[in-house]
């Protein structure tokens, strides 16, 4: 399948070319009157003064030699000197085919997930897996090599506020003496809840208790510094925590090619900062290590701190040498960080710190694609009843039990397991889409009455016109692969579907250089919406005419295969057959 708007773009470069003015770009957009055309160029508008010519004219001029060419059906000028152009039925016919071209080839590493061993996963990090998941599946698609790494937050002070919480409760545990001898099989362990529960403790203390911040210091200190008993027991930590991280990626359907974190950056730490000194871009400050930063907006940011004066590495320093790392591992052409908003100026000054430090290739973009945060209808952080921050692994029970709770209890056709099965679906599906729906840097507010829901702008909904055709297509006895036939427009949504289903190139690539899903899923619901008009307008299985049937099959077909492509491209899975719900 061609991109239209290109295509038409190119012909009137061409055009331009031969009238004798080369220009790069023939401004070429989707109609802003549908209704007149499909496509408008307001070439002649921008660049008649310069030719010292009326826009009309120059617009007439380029409509002359368009009109002939059989791509476009009908071209007129309007306006001030809008041209206006519609693309031939057959055109459309013949461009309607499953892949789409590549336009991309580069090498990619993208950071997202960044889930923290032993706190519990919150909403905010449900951000970053979705968005995340669904910009990678983008860039692939459009022909990049995309590394995903989770870097995961297993190294600063929380690791210390642990070690230090267990040392107080259990002092006589082996990690807490003094070790000559090899830790490696050691039986003792935690489950995930008591090592949350644990965490609690120590944020509670932390805060509280200046003699427990010191010990979470020195424990940071020392873990960073190779102590075998810290470094065993947070091996231990880490495995349990990791275990069910990976099932709540799991269940998000997010997937990690790297399962690296900030730990394994820690070898590379001394070197590098002793390198920054020497070249004086890292400076020592009232004992800590420091990166001044250059003034922007007439404001002297504050400096980056690399090393604390207690001697700990801190984010930045993880996510620095981390920079160097992906530059030795992948040498990617561009790092990608999706990660939340507020974190906007931790990732401006490590860019610049790097870039500074030369640890970067001028031509490897890094970028910040940043996210605003889910709220609670009172407009703050989305929090549970009880006040707490919702927990990610709540907001998915709490999803299932409404998406449960909308399925029938029991049913002739679909077992128990099933029914379970689809309302963990819907629930994933729902929670996804009320997310991809908007903005990446919006805010928005979790709306738990309506994400749930069949109707209206939600995941369901979606997944219910998939379905939908599913059991048309099983109805009429096709099989997918079987029909062939040509496709007729007989009916004006036929026509605009098939426009739709052609903007397919367009809508990815304008995703892909926003790095925006709301592009995608913008686009998913807009065609699940054409598909809901035309069934109403257009029979299928009943048409008589079998060759309208079978085009109309064949549309049908496309519309299933459009819809499930783009909602692969937001992470999400719609089951074959789905029972009503009752919502
Ligand atoms: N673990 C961090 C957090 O929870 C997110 C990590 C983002 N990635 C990065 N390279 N810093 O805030």
């Amino acid at each position: 399948m061609i991109n239209v708007r290109k295509f038409l773009n190119q012909k009137i470069i061409e055009v331009m070319s031969m009238l004798g003015h080369p220009v790069e770009d023939g401004l070429v957009l989707p109609s802003f009157r549908p209704d007149l055309s499909d496509y408008q160029s307001n070439i002649a508008m921008s660049w008649a003064k310069k030719l010292k010519t009326s826009p009309i004219t120059l617009a007439h001029k380029i409509l002359k030699v368009l009109s002939d060419i059989p791509e476009i059906s009908k071209i007129s000028v309007d306006g001030p000197g809008f041209i206006n152009m519609s693309i031939s039925e057959n055109f459309l016919i013949n461009n309607l085919k499953p892949a789409l071209p590549k336009i991309s080839h580069k090498k990619i590493v993208i950071d997202y997930g960044g889930a923290n061993i032993a706190k519990e996963m919150h909403v905010g990090h449900l951000r970053s897996a979705i968005i995340g998941e669904s910009i990678k599946r983008i860039m692939q698609s459009c022909g990049d090599e995309v590394i995903a790494d989770v870097h995961l937050g297993d190294w600063g002070t929380p690791m210390g506020m642990l070690i230090a919480q267990l040392k107080k409760e259990q002092p006589e545990l082996v990690f807490f003496k003094n070790h000559t001898k090899n830790l490696e099989n050691i039986s003792w362990s935690m489950n995930i809840a008591e090592i949350s529960a644990l965490y609690k403790r120590a944020a509670k203390n932390f805060k509280e208790n200046d003699d427990f911040k010191e010990q979470a210091r020195i424990a940071t200190y020392q873990l960073q510094n190779g102590d075998a008993g810290y470094i065993a027991l947070w091996k231990i930590l880490k495995a349990v925590s990791l275990a069910s991280i990976r099932k709540s990626y799991d269940k998000l359907l997010t997937t990690f090619d790297y399962w690296l974190g900030e730990s394994d950056v820690n070898d590379l730490l001394p070197q590098m900062l002793s390198d920054l000194l020497k070249r004086k871009i890292a400076v020592e400050s009232e004992g800590a290590i420091v990166i001044f930063l250059s003034e922007k907006e007439n404001r002297t940011p504050p400096p980056l701190l690399l090393k604390k004066s207690d001697g700990a590495y801190t984010y930045a320093a993880t996510d620095l040498a981390t920079i160097l790392q992906r530059g030795d591992m992948f040498h990617p052409d561009a790092i990608l960080y999706v990660v939340d908003a507020r974190q906007k100026e931790h990732f401006e000054q490590v860019f610049e710190a790097a870039r500074l430090a030369g640890y970067v290739k001028p031509e490897v973009s890094l970028e910040h694609l940043a996210f605003g945060t889910i709220n609670g209808k009172d407009g703050k952080p989305f929090k549970t009843r009880t006040g707490e921050a919702m927990k990610l692994k709540d907001l998915l029970n709490l999803a299932k039990d409404c998406a449960r709770a909308n399925l029938p209890k029991t049913s002739k056709e679909f077992s128990q397991r099933t029914l379970n099965k689809q309302a963990e679906q819907i629930a994933i599906a729902s929670i996804k889409y009320q997310d991809l729906k908007n903005n990446r840097v919006s805010n928005y507010i979790f709306d738990t009455e309506n994400f749930i829901k069949s109707e209206g702008k939600t995941g369901p909904y979606l997944l219910y016109a998939v379905a939908r055709i599913n059991s048309i297509l099983a109805k009429a006895k096709v099989k997918n692969s079987k029909i062939t036939d040509n496709i007729l427009i007989t009916h004006p949504i036929e026509r605009e579907i098939l426009l739709i289903l052609e903007k397919q190139p367009e809508i990815l690539e304008d995703a892909y250089t926003r790095r925006e899903p709301s592009v995608i899923s913008e686009y998913v619901y807009l065609l699940a919406q054409k598909f809901s008009t035309f069934y109403a307008e257009c029979p299928v299985i009943q048409e008589k005419d079998q060759r309208i049937r079978n085009s109309r099959l064949t549309l049908i077909k496309f519309i299933k295969n459009t819809l499930l492509y783009h909602l692969n491209l937001l992470a999400i899975e719609a089951p074959e057959k789905m029972l009503k719900d009752k919502s």
